[in-house]
C-alpha cells in the first residue's frame, strides 16, 4: 500500500523536548494562517495524554497569538463541562483558562438533550464558523489527535462506519464498549485539514502504533487518517515508538 504523502513519523528522547516540537509547530502554523487569514484554527483532543503538553502550552503562552486563535473540539463525552471525563473541562482547566484568548474564540461541542442533538449543534456551530457551503469541509489548521490501544482516534471506534462514510461534520458514537456516548468530529472533517498530529505516549501505545504505521491496510480508524492535502505528523515517545523500525524513525536534536 503506498504510503501517504507528507507523513512524519519523529521519535523523541523525551517528553519534553516533543512539547517543545509541538509548541513550536503551534507558533509556526498560527503565524503562518493568520497572516494568511487572519485567524488560527486548532481542533483538540481530550483523554489523559495530551494533559502535560496543554500545560506546557500555556506556561509559553506569550510565544502565541491568542487574540486570534480558535479552538474546537476533536471529540467530546456527553458529560456537562464540570464533569472529570468532560474534555472540554480538561481543556479548560489546563489551558484555555490560562492563557488570554476571548470567550468568543472557544468553541466546545456544547452536550445538550441527547447526543444526537449535541452533534447536529456541533455540525451547525462548524458550518457557520467557516460559513461552508453544502459539500464544503471545514480545514482547520491544526488537529491534534490521540491513539487508543484498539486504534481510535477521536471518537472514532473499530467497526464504527458512521463517522467514517459520511457527510456530516460531527456525528455521535453510541456504543456499548463507551461508559459515555460521544460526539465526534467525523473522518472527513479531519483528513481536510491543513495539519495533523498524532500525539502518542507510553509503552502500552508501542503495538498499535506499529500496525496503524505498518499495517494500515488493516483499516483500525487511526490508519484512516491521511490528509487530503495537508501534512500528517505522528509525534511519539521513546517508549510508544519502541516498535517502530529505525529507519521510520526522525531523532529530533
Ligand atoms: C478522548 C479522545 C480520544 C483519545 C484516545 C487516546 O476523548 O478520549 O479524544 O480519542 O485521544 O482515547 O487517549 P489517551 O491518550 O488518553 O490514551
Amino acid at each position: 500500500m503506498k504510503k501517504p504523502e507528507k507523513r512524519k513519523v519523529l521519535i523523541f528522547p523525551t517528553r519534553r523536548k516533543l512539547y517543545d516540537f509541538l509548541i513550536q509547530k503551534w507558533k509556526e502554523l498560527s503565524e503562518k494562517a493568520i497572516e494568511k487569514r487572519g485567524i488560527f484554527t486548532a481542533a483538540l483532543s481530550g483523554g489523559e495524554t495530551p494533559v502535560e503538553f496543554y500545560q506546557r502550552l500555556a506556561d509559553s503562552k506569550d510565544l502565541l497569538p491568542w487574540y486570534t486563535s480558535h479552538i474546537f473540539l476533536a471529540d467530546e463525552r456527553f458529560v456537562p463541562f464540570e464533569h472529570p471525563e468532560s474534555n472540554f473541562g480538561m481543556i479548560r482547566a489546563n489551558l484555555l483558562e490560562k492563557v488570554a484568548i476571548p470567550d468568543k474564540n472557544i468553541h466546545p461541542v456544547t452536550v445538550d438533550r441527547n447526543v444526537d442533538y449535541s452533534a447536529r449543534r456541533y455540525e451547525k456551530r462548524l458550518r457557520e464558523f467557516f460559513q461552508l457551503k453544502e459539500g464544503e469541509c471545514p480545514e482547520f489548521d491544526l488537529i491534534i489527535l490521540g491513539i487508543g490501544e484498539d486504534g481510535h482516534t477521536a471518537s472514532i471506534f473499530p467497526g464504527d462506519s458512521s463517522p467514517v462514510e459520511t457527510s456530516h461534520l460531527a456525528s455521535a458514537a453510541k456504543l456499548d464498549v463507551l461508559k459515555h456516548d460521544r460526539i465526534t468530529l467525523t473522518l472527513p472533517v479531519i483528513n481536510c485539514a491543513w495539519n495533523i498530529a498524532f500525539l502518542v505516549l507510553g509503552e502500552c501505545k508501542a503495538r498499535i502504533v506499529k500496525k496503524v504505521l505498518e499495517k494500515p491496510q488493516n483499516k483500525v480508524p487511526a490508519s484512516l487518517v491521511r490528509p487530503l492535502k495537508g501534512k500528517l505528523f505522528y509525534l511519539l515517545d521513546k517508549s510508544a515508538g519502541l516498535l517502530v523500525p529505525a529507519e521510520k524513525t526522525s531523532p529530533k536534536k
